[in-house]
């Protein structure tokens, strides 16, 4: 770094540390200047592998042609408007998402964040089935707004006041957690079982919905068994409920399929999409029947924030489906997923520290232990290896839940052979260099 740049360096730090929240501890060590495909550019010019897709939206890779032009076309036309305005892209949108889903998701609406396309998925089922107990999965993440934060277990929820009431965790299908400590390597859904009878043992008899990730991003890149949302979908059926599906991670191609609910059997009755669908500009979408829809609007449903429905993003949205579909992103996924999957497992063979490697598509989750036969997490050894992978020119993105040291590996869907194989270089030089600290405690 010249020494002017290391002063403006160092003037951005101070800057930092004097008027910024920090709302996650601490900042990385970088400041990141510009970002194009997989690549991240720090302050030096530096080029750094984006394996967690900026926060797990920019599946397109960062500032794609497709989301730039729109953003700029947008900017020429229309960017904001009153909520209850349409604009030729609030239509064309849906539609476009409409040709990629099933009979019965047709009808939808634009929020713009996760928490927000939650938060209306909620009210929806909430208004249309007369009910307000909500049960999700242990180790979900739906949002930080206070319904979907009431419905997120996987950490965060200390501290910050009550949650609403009438929401409940059900064990999730983790197989290598068995969170009932009843099955080993293999999930055979005692949990589910067990989980809705103790539900229903707590409900007021009030059920609106059940809400989940199909594979769960912050909980550690949790893969349902074979069948676990079939029965799912039989359980809130029984008792009235809808089933709700985050798609925030998971859907528009990461998984090797256009939406995960595809390879399951089933069909949610509302499916939120977000991160991915604007790539990385602030768009999501709640989407449901029109029987339900018609329901809710008979009813009076009300969900209305400043930029619902916003042209600007939504231009975005109409352009990332394209090249969803038109790039084949799914397959992408479907063919570099393994080939990411044997290399990590190679990593696995000669590092002690990787406990398990688990993944769909280009979704890949591999977990840190101090120990392969108890299985206890290694925060400290987590941490350092984020740091070193950084350093050496790889970011991955921590699962956030509580009480595993877990990595996702969710890179842009475009990455190429040659960016996996630098990427899995550097993971296995950061394993070597922080072996020594598998076992350390601070
Ligand atoms: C599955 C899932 N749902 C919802 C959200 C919340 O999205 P947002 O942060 O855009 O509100 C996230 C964010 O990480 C997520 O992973």
């Amino acid at each position: 770094m010249s020494e002017g740049a290391n002063d403006r360096y160092r003037e951005l730090w101070d800057i930092a540390d004097e008027h910024l929240v920090r709302y996650r501890g601490d900042f990385y060590p970088l400041v990141v200047e510009r970002a194009e495909g997989v690549y991240i550019y720090d302050q030096d010019g530096r080029a750094i592998l984006d394996f967690s897709s900026g926060q797990m939206c920019a599946t397109l890779g960062h500032n794609h042609p497709a989301v730039v032009g729109a953003l700029k076309r947008a900017s020429e036309k229309v960017i904001h408007l009153y909520t209850n305005m349409m604009s030729p892209m609030l239509v064309e949108l849906a539609d476009k998402l409409a040709d990629l889903l099933p009979p019965s998701l047709q009808k939808s609406m634009f929020p713009n964040t996760g928490s927000e396309s939650n938060e209306a998925a909620l009210r929806m089922a909430k208004i249309h089935t007369g009910g307000y107990e909500v049960v999700g999965l242990s180790g979900s993440w739906h949002g930080q707004t206070v319904g979907a934060a009431s419905s997120t277990y996987a950490t965060g929820r200390k501290g910050h006041g009550p949650t609403l009431p009438g929401t409940m965790a059900i064990p999730a299908p983790n197989s290598y957690h068995c969170p009932i400590k009843h099955c080993a390597g293999k999930c055979d859904m005692t949990c589910l079982d067990v989980g809705f009878e103790m539900a229903d043992r707590q409900s007021v008899g009030q059920y609106a919905a059940f809400i989940a990730e199909p594979v769960q991003g912050a909980g550690g890149v949790v893969i349902p068994p074979e069948g676990y949302f079939e029965r799912a979908k039989e359980k809130c059926e029984e008792r009235g409920m809808m089933m709700i599906l985050d798609e925030a991670q998971t859907g528009l191609g990461r998984v090797g399929k256009n939406f995960a609910f595809e390879g399951m059997g089933i069909k949610p009755d509302i499916l939120t999409l977000s991160k991915t669908l604007g790539a990385g500009v602030p768009l999501s979408a709640t989407v449901t029947s029109s029987e339900i829809e018609e329901s809710c609007y008979e009813k009076g449903f009300s969900y209305y924030t400043s930029h619902l429905s916003d042209p600007m993003p939504l231009e975005v949205g109409v352009s990332v489906l394209d090249v969803v579909v038109n790039e084949k992103l799914a397959e992408r996924a479907a063919e570099m997923g393994p080939y990411v999957m044997k290399g990590l497992k190679e990593l696995q063979a000669r590092h002690e520290a990787i406990g398990d490697v688990r993944g769909v598509g280009l979704f890949i989750g591999v977990e840190f232990v101090k120990d392969r036969e108890t299985k206890e997490a290694a925060p400290v050894f987590l941490k350092r290896l984020l740091a070193r992978s950084l350093e050496l020119g790889l970011n991955l993105i921590p699962a956030s839940a509580e009480g595993i040291s877990a990595v996702r590996l969710a890179p842009p869907l475009f990455v190429t052979r040659d960016q996996v194989d630098s990427a899995l270089g550097i993971l296995d030089q950061a394993l070597g260099d922080c072996a020594k600290d598998l076992n350390s405690t601070e």
